[in-house]
C-alpha cells in the first residue's frame, strides 16, 4: 500500500514541479511529474487487479514509479521504468532505494520506442511521456489479454487522437477520467 512515507515524497516531487512551473526554468529543466491523485488512482488499480507485470513509459524523477512500485511490492511483481533523460531516471532511483522499493523497479535508460518491443506480457501500463509519441507507443505495447493501459494528460493536452485511437481498437472498453490532468483509462480484450 501507499504508506505516508510513499505520499510524503510524491508530495515533494509535485510540489517542486509546481514551483518550477511558476519559475522562468526552461521546459528541458523543468521536472514533469503525474499529479498525486491520479499516483493513488493507478496504485489502486495496480493493486485491484493483482497487477504482477507493469511498465511505465516515461519514468521521469519518479510519483509514478514510487506508486507503481509500492504495488508491485503488495502484489510480488516488477515495474518496467523506461526514460530516456539520465538525470530523472538517476534520481527516480535514489528515491526508491531510500524507499526500500528500487528491488521492485526494472530500470531501463533510452527510447522506450527501441525499448517496447522486447517486453511481452505486460498487464498494465503506463503512458506518460512526449505527446505526439502516445499512439505509436500504445501500438508498440504488448499487453497480455485483459491489460490496462493508463495514459495521462488526455484532458490537459487534448489528446483525441489517442482517445479515438484507443476506443476504436475491437472489443476494448476505454473511459476518460477527471483526475489529475485527466486519465484514460483503456482495458483490452
Ligand atoms: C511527464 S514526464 C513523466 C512523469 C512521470 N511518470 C512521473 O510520474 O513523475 C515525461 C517523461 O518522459 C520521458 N520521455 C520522453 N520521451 C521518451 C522516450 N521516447 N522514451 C523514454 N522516455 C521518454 C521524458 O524524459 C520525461 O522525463
Amino acid at each position: 500500500m501507499l504508506t505516508e512515507t510513499h505520499r510524503r515524497e510524491i508530495s515533494r516531487l509535485w510540489e517542486r514541479k509546481v514551483a518550477q512551473d511558476a519559475s522562468s526554468l526552461s521546459n528541458a529543466e523543468r521536472h514533469r511529474n503525474l499529479h498525486p491523485d491520479s499516483a493513488e488512482l493507478l496504485h489502486a488499480l495496480a493493486v485491484g487487479l493483482r497487477v504482477k507485470r507493469a511498465v511505465e513509459i516515461g519514468g521521469s524523477s519518479g510519483i509514478s514509479t514510487i506508486a507503481l512500485a509500492a504495488a508491485m511490492q503488495a502484489t510480488g511483481g516488477t515495474l518496467i521504468s523506461l526514460e530516456i533523460e539520465p538525470r530523472r531516471q538517476a534520481e527516480s532511483k535514489e528515491t526508491t532505494a531510500r524507499l526500500g522499493l528500487d528491488v521492485h523497479v526494472d530500470y531501463r535508460l533510452g527510447d522506450a520506442g527501441a525499448a517496447l518491443p522486447a517486453i511481452a506480457d505486460v498487464e498494465m501500463a503506463l503512458i506518460d511521456c512526449e505527446k505526439q509519441d502516445y499512439v505509436r507507443f500504445f501500438d508498440r505495447l504488448r499487453m497480455r489479454a485483459g491489460g490496462v493501459v493508463v495514459a495521462d494528460n488526455v484532458l490537459s493536452h487534448h489528446l483525441t487522437e489517442y482517445v479515438a485511437h484507443v476506443r476504436a481498437v475491437p472489443g476494448a472498453e476505454s473511459i476518460t477520467l477527471a483526475v489529475g490532468q485527466g486519465l484514460e483509462i483503456t482495458r483490452l480484450p
